[in-house]
């Protein structure tokens, strides 16, 4: 008997008659699946003999999205989202990738943290995932720890939000980018400027406004035009890669696109709620729209899709912010706590847009799945369907319309402002690394546990720090001229 090649091999599943969508076209074809990645694409003819084969007739498939930016509670705040609820609320969403942040309880700030919560997430993932760690003022010497016990990235909070995460000075941001830039590892922001929204909530608190408008007059943009203008002249000193996250405003896209031409290594990401929600919609919402940076008036929206069609904002993310609906509900705005779930409706809003013709399939998947993943160093391993990758796809019918209802979300948190909305494209199934976590609308048996960290094979362009001679740690390195040796 003579053993078979490898290329020989039956596949385990062969998916037919489905559109298979990429950065640049779409393309009808068949995928071949061997061991969780995708081993060929091609002629249904072409295929290799399959253990399985699955009909995806009538169905779009894109590479599953890749969310950088969820907040899952785990641990700390599980009742209003864990591990296992979270990544099941993604599976839903067509997202096959996310990345945690850090405000949990603990604050993930060191390594003991980082890898309790990689206990918990690989015990009851449902999807792959990357993990954040937090940059604070007094945890800079954690850097090298965190890296090592395994990160996606860094997250550093400009201005207070939900877990209120003290803010660091700029001293502290300049010499956190010094020790992160040799690192590679790509530093994601909230770009809000603290002092300035602090000093404006106590005067609006004193002046009696408890609306839910008021939170937003606490917010303008310029408090984010300012923090990430501020952080782009940090990041192009040190060479350390920033990313900004959930931009809202036309006018943060001044110094992004200034940054951006200067060479700085920032990109950056916004959110459903900015492109499709405005200051109108608070009277309808009240507190249910309260989040951080605030949805604004929507002069923003048009400014906003324009720079994800130009390139100047690489993504879309969600801020998946789950909370309970009597913390979303409190008759005082300033006590109702910020953001709302939004993991497992980013891709059904965001299709709905493609199927009145504003953008292509193709423009999403590249805003979805192909730029996180080059961003953050997946590619080619995540993010596209080409032999090789892993097989994470997203099976949407384009046809259907339905209605998003709170009660049906999957997320512990059933509060959004997308009740009752309207929606053109649904996720059917969900594969991640060869396995259905979601087929027809279902979660499948046994697939807590099936997601992975994808830190594991991250790999960032080479670092590039700069003006390394001049940080703080060169500098306190010279022994004094003069002094006793
Ligand atoms: C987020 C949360 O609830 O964790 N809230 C929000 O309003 N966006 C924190 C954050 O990302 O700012
Ligand atoms: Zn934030």
């Amino acid at each position: 008997m003579t053993e078979r090649a490898p290329d020989t091999l039956p596949a385990d599943l062969v998916i037919h008659g489905g559109i298979i969508v990429t950065g640049e076209t779409q393309f009808a074809a068949s995928i071949a699946i061997r061991d969780g990645r995708i081993f060929a694409v091609g002629d249904a003819a072409a295929m290799p003999a399959a253990r399985e084969t699955f009909d995806a007739a009538g169905l779009h498939i894109l590479p599953g999205a890749i969310d950088v930016h969820v907040h899952f509670r785990d641990p700390g705040y599980t009742h209003k989202e864990d591990f296992e609820s979270g990544t099941a609320a993604a599976a839903f969403g067509g997202v096959t990738t996310v990345f945690d942040m850090p405000n949990t309880i603990p604050t993930v700030a060191d390594a003991a943290a980082l890898t309790a919560k990689h206990a918990i997430a690989a015990s009851k993932a449902h999807v792959d995932y990357g993990l954040y760690a937090v940059l604070g003022e007094d945890t800079i010497d954690k850097v090298p720890e965190l890296v090592e016990a395994g990160i996606i990235g860094f997250k550093l909070y400009m201005g207070n939000t939900f877990g209120r995460i003290p803010t660091p000075s700029t001293g502290a941001m300049l010499e956190a980018f010094e020790v992160v830039a040799p690192t590679g590892k790509r530093v994601s922001l909230h770009a809000e400027t603290n002092s300035v929204m602090e000093r404006r909530q106590r005067q609006l608190v004193e002046a009696g406004r408890t609306d839910a408008l008021a939170h937003l007059a606490s917010r303008p943009a310029v408090v984010a035009v300012e923090a990430v203008a501020r952080a782009a002249i940090l990041a192009e000193w040190t060479g350390a890669r920033i990313h900004v996250l959930h931009i809202s405003s036309a006018a943060e896209l001044g110094p992004l696109r200034d940054a951006k031409a200067r060479g700085v290594d920032i990109t950056g990401e916004t959110c459903p709620h900015y492109l499709m929600l405005g200051a109108e919609d608070y009277a309808r919402w009240g507190g249910i729209i309260r989040v951080n940076p605030p949805v604004r008036e929507a002069a923003n929206q048009q400014p906003l899709w324009d720079a994800l069609a130009d390139g100047t904002i690489d993504m879309i993310a969600t801020d998946h912010a789950p909370h309970t609906p009597e913390e979303k509900t409190r008759a005082e705005i300033w006590s109702v706590d910020c953001g709302f779930p939004g993991v497992e409706t980013q891709m059904p809003l965001m299709l709905t847009e493609v199927a009145k013709g504003r953008y292509s399939l193709s423009d999403y998947v590249r805003w979805s799945a192909v730029n996180p993943a080059r961003i953050w160093g997946l590619y080619p391993r995540k993010g596209v369907i080409q032999p090789g990758a892993d097989a994470d796809l997203a099976f949407v019918d384009m046809g259907r319309t339905w209605t998003i209802r709170d009660a049906d979300l999957k997320s512990r948190s059933k509060v959004s402002p997308w009740d009752g909305r309207d929606v053109t494209g649904m996720p059917v199934h969900t594969m991640v690394r060869g396995r259905f976590v979601v087929k027809d609308r279902a979660l499948q048996a046994d697939t807590k546990g099936h997601g992975r960290p994808v830190h594991t094979f991250q790999q960032m362009p080479a670092a590039a720090p700069r003006h390394a001679d001049q940080t703080i740690a060169a500098a306190t390195a010279v022994v004094a001229p003069g002094a006793a040796a």
